[in-house]
């Protein structure tokens, strides 16, 4: 039998955390939800030795007890958040209103389930519990989708585990792992998320090391090599962009930036503007580079390209997302070519050593970029406190 890979994959990239299209009036059979049970238990487990147990929620009663314990975890946040950013565009006001309405309706959804497993985890950083379930509760929210109907991972409820225990009479040796509440949805049309393409979050052949293709077996500039380093920031996005849009603040962290200075014409960030940077290295003495600014979306992205902008020796991007509880992750990213560069001379006279002349030059970079990175959060989180 061949499997139909266009709709499995578009089961696994069109089930999305459903909340205000869950059907609350129509009924769903228990047979719908033991048959996604038993595909789920089709995953893997460790040992395979399965140990899941799954609760089915349909007494009215306690639903509205696992309504009123789920409210007691996150009620006070969501709705408050909901309330803020309704009616603005800030990235989170949809999840947040989707996720408020799920607060306020969990008592009516037909049903809701809850997967568990057999043990506690120890902390202990051995591989087995969690590992055993988390792909048996996702195959259960695929499964739902195949048959029109949805849910949302969800784990808030957690928090209040001892009540949990004590309201479903689940023994002490048992783990609660999520809670979905299960419904029909209204309609089936769901699209993808918005998600990292998986050249971004991809590395080969080590930590942070990005590919535009390749790699072959050995690494070329035509693979189009880069880095990426990133850390989360306690500020809002806006002090965030102020700091990576000020081009001569990295100078103050990095060992081979010394400084950039806005062109004349130029004073501050948007598309097209133009710095020229100044660096330093032992072994090349100092050098300017012209900065053309090609990516300018305040206040998510920030980029420049290098010497030429048709033809750019390198790409420097920062990418600013907002964190859930609050907070800011910053990345940062450098795509080396596809132009020449200082690099390019290294590599003519040793063509051989391509891969090598590659590998340290990021080396250099992401270590520097780590540092600016570090310097830019403790810069910013000064700033906020
Ligand atoms: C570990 C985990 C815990 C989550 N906990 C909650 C939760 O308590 N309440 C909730 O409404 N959504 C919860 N979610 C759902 C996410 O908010 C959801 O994935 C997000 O809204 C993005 O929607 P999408 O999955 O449709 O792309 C959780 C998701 C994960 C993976």
């Amino acid at each position: 039998m061949s499997i139909d890979t266009e709709a499995v994959d578009l089961a696994l990239t069109t089930t999305r955390a459903v909340r205000k299209r869950l059907d609350l009036e129509r009924p769903v059979d228990d047979q719908i939800i033991l048959d996604c049970i038993d595909i789920a238990e089709q995953a893997p487990t460790g040992g395979n030795q399965t140990s899941r147990r799954w609760i089915v929620v349909r007494d009215p009663e306690i639903k509205q007890e696992l309504a009123r314990l789920y409210r007691e975890v996150v009620g006070g946040f969501m709705l408050e958040a909901r309330d803020r950013l309704e009616g603005t565009d800030h990235p989170r006001a949809r999840t947040v209103s989707s996720s408020a309405y799920l607060v306020e309706n969990l008592a009516e959804v037909p049903a809701i389930v809850i997967p568990t497993i057999v043990g506690r985890h120890d902390g202990s950083g051995a591989p087995g519990l969690f590992d055993s379930v988390i792909q048996s509760g996702w195959s259960f929210c695929v499964a739902l989708r195949a048959r029109g109907l949805g849910t949302a991972w969800t784990t808030a409820v957690l928090a209040k585990a001892p009540e949990l225990k004590e309201l479903l009479g689940i023994p002490e040796e048992i783990t609660e792992i999520a809670m979905f509440p299960v419904a029909w949805t209204k309609g089936t049309d769901f699209r993808p998320a918005r998600r990292d393409p998986a050249r971004n979050i991809t590395f080969f052949d080590g930590y942070g090391r990005t590919y535009e293709s390749g790699p072959g077996t050995t690494v070329t500039m035509a693979d189009g090599p880069g880095t990426m380093v990133e850390t989360d920031i306690a500020a809002e996005i806006d002090e965030v962009w102020a700091a990576v849009t000020d081009i001569d603040l990295p100078a103050q962290f990095s060992d081979e930036f010394t400084g950039a200075t806005w062109d004349e014409g130029f004073d501050g960030p948007a598309l097209g503007a133009v710095f020229t940077g100044r660096n330093h290295l032992e072994v090349m003495g100092d050098w300017e580079v012209p900065c053309f600014v090609d990516v300018c979306d305040e206040p998510t992205a920030f980029g420049w390209c290098t010497s030429d902008p048709d033809n750019p020796g390198a790409r420097w991007r920062f990418e600013l997302q907002p964190l859930m509880g609050g907070g800011t992750r910053l990345i940062y990213r450098l795509l080396l070519g596809p132009g020449p560069s200082g690099l390019n001379m290294f590599i003519e006279q040793n063509p051989e050593k391509e891969p090598r002349i590659i590998a340290n030059r990021l080396r250099v970079h992401r270590a520097n970029m780590q540092a600016v990175l570090n310097g830019i959060k403790a810069h910013v989180e000064a700033g906020a406190s």
